[in-house]
């Protein structure tokens, strides 16, 4: 069987209108271009196995959820997928992504969770032109150094949550902090942020933790923090392995002698798994919850009606991926070879999120506000904004 998966069946060709209408008056009411317009080909570049398996299949679903609720069109556009599991294996990730530009020539890739494989993405996608809209992958050169007039972000750079969480541990008035997580690009990057935040406001970073991604056996580094007893820990997972620090933080009894402060991807998606050992947990992210405006009421609602489960932060950043591009085919009614216009109008975007609203900084990244949230039963509820209207510096960005 074949990676790719096409899936005519969700994407109707027949505009509604066409019955009603004799064939004449149909032909005057539709210009050469649009007489032209084959559905639009979306590569999804996303993990379908392995510890970021939910996250993947989160985006696929928020980003299909908005595609929906548009009649399964963007910009007046059909709607059809490709997909590929990337595995968050970044030794495949040029193979990988090939299959979409080359074999399927896809119009536009839409990927990855994994910045290591993101950034491979990247790098085939400005080699070869195409649009790339990245849904989650925090890898920082993507819009930074790696930045490119076809590259944009629907998600965050890994040094913003990390800041956000170094400016609020500082503020609490703790003074020596660790850092645990996993040694790539999101990790850290992550760590990065944090301790420029942290150290900004008088604290210092007394040791680094790392252990190579996907691993799980964090033992030997938590009997690490026990022993030097900082005042604050700040931690970096996601995914299936998130919910195991949670536990494990908790068993080796630091949930009680050491505040956890996190980016916000440790608590998202995986507080049902940690169970108790989640609750109270601090951290900061461009998405909470609870955040109770219409906007977020009505997407959260959508979500659950169609999926039977509850949106998390993956799925908006899916949804808006797909509101991103809209922007732009909408711009030039669909007509995805004026490609120049359709930049130029995703650049000057505001994307009504459900995270509230947010434009694109002039490397392609959202400036976003970072929520401080804590973890209560299955949400992350929203305490308050840790930074307001963060913007991520782009640092090595020539565009
Ligand atoms: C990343 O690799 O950039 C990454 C992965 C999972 C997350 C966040 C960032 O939840």
């Amino acid at each position: 069987m074949l990676p790719s998966d096409p899936n005519p069946a969700e994407t109707p060709v027949t505009p509604t209108f066409k019955l009603a209408l004799p064939a004449l008056a149909l032909a005057a009411l539709i210009t050469p271009a649009q007489a032209q317009q084959a559905p639009l080909k979306v590569g999804l570049m996303l993990p379908a196995t392995g510890t970021y398996t939910a996250l993947g299949d989160a985006i696929e679903k928020g980003f299909k959820l908005y595609v929906q609720e548009h009649g399964g069109k963007l910009g007046g556009r059909d709607i059809q997928y490709f997909k590929v599991d990337d595995e968050s294996e970044p030794s495949k990730a040029t193979d990988n992504v090939n299959k979409l530009i080359k074999r399927d020539q896809v119009d536009v890739l839409v990927g990855t969770v994994h910045s290591g494989v993101a950034l491979a993405m990247a790098r085939a996608a400005k080699e070869s032109n195409t649009l790339l809209i990245v849904p989650n992958a925090g890898a920082d050169a993507i819009t930074g150094a790696q930045c490119a007039a076809n590259i944009f972000r629907t998600s965050f750079t890994n040094w913003q949550p990390g800041y956000a969480a170094g400016v609020v541990a500082s503020g609490k008035g703790y003074k020596r902090a660790m850092t645990i997580t996993w040694n790539y690009a999101a990790g850290i990057e992550t760590v990065k942020g944090f301790t420029e935040g942290f150290e900004k406001g008088g604290g210092k970073v007394v040791k680094d933790l790392s252990l190579p991604f996907p691993n799980v056996e964090f033992q030997a580094l938590l009997t690490e923090i026990a022993a030097q007893k900082p005042d604050v820990v700040f931690a970096f997972f996601a995914g299936g392995a998130a919910s195991k620090f949670l536990k494990d933080y908790d068993a080796a009894g630091l949930k009680k002698s050491v505040p956890l402060v996190a980016s916000g991807f440790l608590t998202d998606g995986t507080l049902e798994a940690a169970g108790a050992s989640g609750q109270g947990v601090l951290s900061t992210l461009h998405y909470a919850d609870n955040l109770d405006t219409p906007r977020n009421n009505a997407f959260r609602k959508s979500y659950a009606l169609t999926y039977k489960s509850n949106a998390d932060v993956y799925a908006v950043q899916g949804y808006d991926a797909a509101q991103l591009l809209a922007a732009g085919l909408t711009a030039v009614k669909g007509d995805f070879k004026q490609r120049d216009a359709m930049v130029a109008a995703m650049r000057k975007v505001r994307i009504d999120s459900p995270r509230g609203a947010f434009t694109l900084s002039p490397q392609h990244n959202p400036v976003q506000d970072i929520f401080l949230r804590e973890a209560k039963g299955d949400n992350n509820e929203m305490r308050g904004v840790a930074v307001k209207a963060l913007a991520d510096p782009g640092r090595g960005c020539r565009m």
